[in-house]
């Protein structure tokens, strides 16, 4: 019995197949790429981002995703990373070094904050946090960069992106776009250097992929990758590909959150049992007028207050369409107590100072019929 060979098995000879270009994209399995045996190799492994030498440095479907990504955001580049954290430290590794002044705000999203509170300070980085309404009087000549968030997680309090630029023309200005994404508000269009998004949350919109994008010009962007390269947390091709088939959905979806969101914080305001709901869609937001100015749609993200943590706690436990789950922006509704869960990670001093109450409850309002979300809110809140 002849054995297989294993030069056979490595190197399978394939025919070629009759027939045109495939329409959905092929998914770039691989980690590495033949190269040419040429100096033209050495080119390659020079370049930023290329997406035919090694996996970690780059992909055909990353790339696909970044062009998708650059041009909503309307940057000269983008780079996709594995997460979101991975977006944001990038972004901020690539600008800092120790002795550099970063100011950002008292309200992030959790594992930013831990990033800005604990691991930058450790590198000798001096961080000023700041309430969200002062980040611009906060700034001063030797701020090296600003890092905003708006709206912020969980608390849906808004970053005047144009007051931050005018403030700050020297400093580098990085802002997370996850809640209001682009299809809400482009940061570059106020100004701001580089965008971060957790691509994790509406722009692939399905909750079955972690993602990363930082946007911004393209030596910005360049300088990123250069980070990236480095600590290495690549969006691997699968998970780049499923990115870019949300993508196609993108507006279509956003539009739907945007109606849906409103109509639900519209539902809450309005509810005995609830005593505060933060939407910058409603008129009673204390910065309505710069969502209007800075947002062109509110999206699907909203938080509300229910008196007390027990209240929190019952609310929570008796919804039956929306799921108890930490993460936000896909098509279905999402519920969840940040006090006890997302902000785990944070003692209760920084839990105060993040503007956290423990009575609030955060709604990622998915794709569902509006009405069968309201009645879902209305039963549960009926256990109050
Ligand atoms: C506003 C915001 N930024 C960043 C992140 C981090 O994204 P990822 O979980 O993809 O790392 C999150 C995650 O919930 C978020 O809500």
């Amino acid at each position: 019995m002849e054995r297989p060979s294993m030069t056979r098995l490595l190197h399978p000879s394939v025919p070629a197949q009759p027939g045109g270009t495939p329409v959905a994209s092929p998914i770039f399995q691989t980690s590495t790429y033949e190269l040419p045996r040429s100096p033209v190799a050495a080119e390659i492994a020079a370049a930023v981002a290329p997406t035919g030498y090694y996996t970690r440095y780059g992909s055909p479907n990353a790339r696909e995703a970044e062009v998708m990504l650059a041009d909503l955001d309307g940057a000269e580049a983008a780079l996709l990373v594995g997460s979101g954290m991975a977006a944001i430290s990038a972004a901020l590794l690539s600008n800092v070094r120790a002795g550099t002044e970063v100011v950002a705000q008292t309200s992030h999203y959790t594992a930013a904050l831990t990033l800005l509170r604990t691991v930058l300070p450790s590198y000798g980085v001096d961080v000023l946090l700041v309430p969200q309404e002062s980040i611009a009087d906060a700034v001063s000549p030797s701020t090296g960069v600003v890092y905003v968030e708006t709206p912020s997680n969980p608390t849906m309090a808004l970053t005047d992106l144009a007051a931050v630029r005018a403030a700050a023309p020297h400093a580098i200005v990085v802002a997370d776009n996850t809640f209001a994404t682009p299809y809400n508000t482009r940061p570059i269009d106020f100004g701001v250097d580089l965008v971060v998004q957790s691509a994790t949350k509406y722009l692939n919109g399905h909750s079955d992929v972690t993602a990363g994008v930082v946007t911004g010009s393209a030596d910005l962007v360049a300088r990123a990758w250069e980070t990236a390269r480095v600590l290495g947390p690549v969006c691997h091709p699968f998970e780049a590909w499923l990115l870019a088939r949300g993508l196609r959905t993108f507006p279509l979806r956003m539009a739907r959150h945007n109606t849906s969101g409103l109509a639900v914080a519209r539902f809450l305001a309005g509810h005995p049992a609830v005593d505060a709901v933060h939407y910058p869609g409603l008129a009673t937001h204390p910065q309505h007028d710069l969502a209007r100015r800075q947002m062109a749609g509110h999206g699907g993200m909203l938080s509300f207050t229910v008196g007390s943590a027990e209240a929190a706690a019952r609310v929570l436990g008796s919804t039956k369409l929306a799921r108890n789950a930490v993460s936000l922006g896909g098509t279905e509704t999402l519920i969840t107590h940040p006090a006890s869960l997302v902000f785990a990670h944070q003692s209760p001093a920084e839990l105060a100072a993040s503007g956290v109450d423990p009575a609030l409850l955060r709604l990622s309002v998915g794709l569902e019929e509006p009405e069968d979300i309201i009645a879902d809110l209305d039963q549960s809140l009926s256990t109050l």
